[in-house]
């Protein structure tokens, strides 16, 4: 199949790439280069004549259609977005121009495409959207978040990839695109760019400094290994009934706290400091504001419809990410110069 990904030189887009081809497929990565994007994350395939990059914006239509024409993709799988909760306290038009204006964009060069392929039956746009467009839950852990749980965003990041669930819906139901919908929990592992909580607590950690967690570290996150969220990606695209969508967790919930505990005793055995543990380096900071409390998923769906389960528990996945962590700092080193790194972001308070 020729599959056209887009943000494939992000975290998650390169794992789905990466995967792709290895699975044989043709890939189409479309990816503007942004702050937290990497070439580096797709060297591994870059010279793969299954594999083509194009750099170009998911705002620029004309770019866009040209992409579709030239490429005539089987599959889309759309990546591209803003995806950090702070930087969208910060600075919230970009996450509206990209994540709502841009996927309202690929809609449309989809649609056209897809009606002047003749309404192609197997073809697929398939969204990549996240569990926080579903908002907050409380403690009690028989809640959880399912397919039909209302949407309830709470910061401008989630506002804005609900936003675009809903036109992708809308344009199932208006003009019969055939398209998928999954939201994911939070991912982490190799090629995460170091503004996402378990980067930057192994990086600050290895740098001897303090490893800073939001308010009392109490919020709870359903991680999931990276490149098991690439394989359920390749599953819902491909085998995904039109119209629906699909909650993908990690059945792995952890608070921040506990989270960043096993990382400092994961690196205490693999890389001892030469004086004291890495949990003395905890340092608790000013919270997010609207941090949300917990996020779970119900996977039941993906699981009984389309067979699919995590393969790697939380402690087994961030040993394999510490241990990636450890041994290329050559990727990430250069990372830490770019906009915002290594800065506190989205501590705006709320106006009256
Ligand atoms: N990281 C998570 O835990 C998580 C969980 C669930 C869902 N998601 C979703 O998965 C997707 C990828 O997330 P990620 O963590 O890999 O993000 P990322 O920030 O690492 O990567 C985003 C990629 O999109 C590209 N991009 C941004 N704006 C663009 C534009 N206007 N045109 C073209 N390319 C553009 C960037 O250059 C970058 O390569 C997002 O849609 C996000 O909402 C992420």
């Amino acid at each position: 199949m020729k599959l056209l990904v887009t943000g494939g030189a992000g975290f998650i887009g390169s794992a789905v790439v990466r995967l792709a081809v290895a699975r044989g497929h043709t890939v189409v990565n479309l990816d503007a280069l942004t702050y937290s994007a990497n070439l580096a994350n797709v060297a591994s395939v870059a010279d793969s004549p299954s594999y083509a990059f194009v750099q170009a914006d998911i705002r620029d239509r004309a770019a866009v259609d040209a992409i579709f024409a030239a490429h005539r993709p089987d599959i889309v799988l759309h990546l591209a977005a803003e995806s950090h909760v702070d930087r969208s306290i910060d600075a919230p038009s970009d996450f509206i121009d990209t994540n709502i204006t841009g996927t309202f964009n690929m809609l449309e060069a989809a649609r056209k495409y897809w009606v002047a392929e003749g309404l192609r039956e197997c073809f697929r746009f398939h969204h990549v959207s996240t569990d926080e467009v579903f908002g907050s839950l409380p403690a009690d852990p028989d809640l959880q978040f399912t397919e039909n749980t209302p949407y309830d965003p709470r910061s401008p990041y989630s506002a804005s990839k609900a936003a675009s669930d809903h036109l992708v819906r809308a344009w199932y139901e208006t003009y019969g695109l055939p398209v998928v919908l999954s939201n994911c929990s939070n991912n982490y592992g190799p090629y995460h760019f170091p503004e996402k909580l378990i980067p930057v607590i192994i990086l600050s950690a290895l740098s001897g400094k303090p490893l800073p967690i939001y308010g009392d570290g109490s919020n709870i996150r359903d991680w999931l290994y990276v490149e098991d969220h690439a394989d359920a990606l390749l599953l819902v695209a491909t085998k995904g009934t039109p119209g629906r969508s699909y909650n993908i967790g990690g059945e792995n919930e952890r608070t921040n706290l506990q989270l960043v505990q096993t990382i400092c005793a994961i690196l205490d055995r693999l890389h001892p400091r030469a004086a004291g543990r890495y949990a003395d380096l905890i340092t608790f900071v000013a919270d997010r504001p609207g941090h949300d409390a917990r996020y779970a998923i119900d996977p039941t769906r993906i699981r009984t419809e389309l067979g699919w389960r995590p393969s790697v528990s939380v402690e087994e996945g961030l040993e394999r990410t510490v241990l990636w962590y450890v041994e290329n700092r050559d990727w990430w080193r250069p990372l830490l110069t770019r906009h915002g790194v290594g800065q506190r972001l989205g501590t705006a308070k709320p106006t009256t």
